[in-house]
């Protein structure tokens, strides 16, 4: 399965990302998370140490676009995730990271030819049954007007119990629509009591997939720089997650 975590900017989408990554591989997937945010965070949270060290997916261009004149090797060979050159990626207990480029200076311009790469791995890369790609994706509609997505399996967008952040989820439901993404789901997030939950659903007119608690431990974890793989409840809702996707794109 292909996933995209989107949403506001700072409602949880790293976070659900990475606890998304945690419960898959603790399914038996083999799991291949894409940090797509231009200032990435997802290697911190799914405890990788050397985040610094992988070559951005940006660099990869030359390796994918050169196919186009001669009938080269990556495309044509409908490359599988082992494929993919170790230099772009960070390995552990059958996670794989890459990162898709930071932007590295002020007015460096924009991430379109990053995203064109991202866009073409997307629909290049087969998948085995048993593998997984979840993309963390940058915050806000930005990533559904490049049609970098169009490519995945299901949109998940996280959603806190207020309104900006609910506006901001629907209007990217519309726009992943538009794109024809097939399965769309929103996942709350921060929720501390029944009310939470109430307000948003009735908010944004529809039920969520799952809902992940307000948890202290995951912020403290952050904030130390820690993993944030092992921390209950979230973990255990996170499998749920993982359960009810199953059922969904069966
Ligand atoms: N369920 C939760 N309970 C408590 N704190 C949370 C929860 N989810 C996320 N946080 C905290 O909220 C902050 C933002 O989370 P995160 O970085 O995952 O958001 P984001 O949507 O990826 O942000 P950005 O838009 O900057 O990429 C972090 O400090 C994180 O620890
Ligand atoms: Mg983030």
């Amino acid at each position: 399965m292909k996933i995209a975590v989107c949403g506001k900017g700072g409602v949880g989408k790293s976070t659900i990302a990475a606890l998304l990554c945690g419960a898959l591989l603790e399914k038996g997937y083999k799991v291949l998370a894409i940090d797509a945010d231009p200032s990435p965070h997802l290697a911190r949270l799914l405890g990788f140490k050397e985040a610094d060290k992988v070559t951005p997916i940006a660099e990869m261009k030359d390796l994918l676009t050169a196919r186009a004149e001669k009938d080269g090797p990556f495309y044509s060979l409908n490359p599988k995730v082992d494929d993919l050159p170790e230099k772009f990626t960070l390995v552990k207990n059958g996670l794989k990271l890459m990162v898709l480029g930071a932007v590295k200076e002020a007015g460096g311009g924009c991430a379109c030819p990053e995203q064109t790469v991202l866009r073409r791995l997307l629909s290049f890369l087969l998948l085995q049954s048993k593998e997984a790609i979840v993309i963390d994706l940058e915050a806000g509609v930005e990533p559904f007007g490049r049609a970098t997505i169009s490519a995945i399996d299901a949109v998940l967008i996280v959603v806190q119990p207020y309104r900006g952040s609910i506006e901001t989820a629907k209007q990217i439901a519309k726009m992943a629509k538009d794109l024809g993404v097939k399965k769309i789901f929103f996942v709350a997030n921060n929720i501390e009591d029944k009310e939470d939950l109430i307000f948003l659903e009735k908010e944004l007119g529809a039920q969520v997939l799952v809902h992940f608690p307000a948890s202290q431990e995951l912020a403290r974890a952050e904030r130390k720089g820690q993993s944030i793989l092992d921390i209950e409840p979230p973990k255990k809702v996170a499998i749920k997650l993982v359960e009810r996707l199953e059922n969904h794109l069966k």
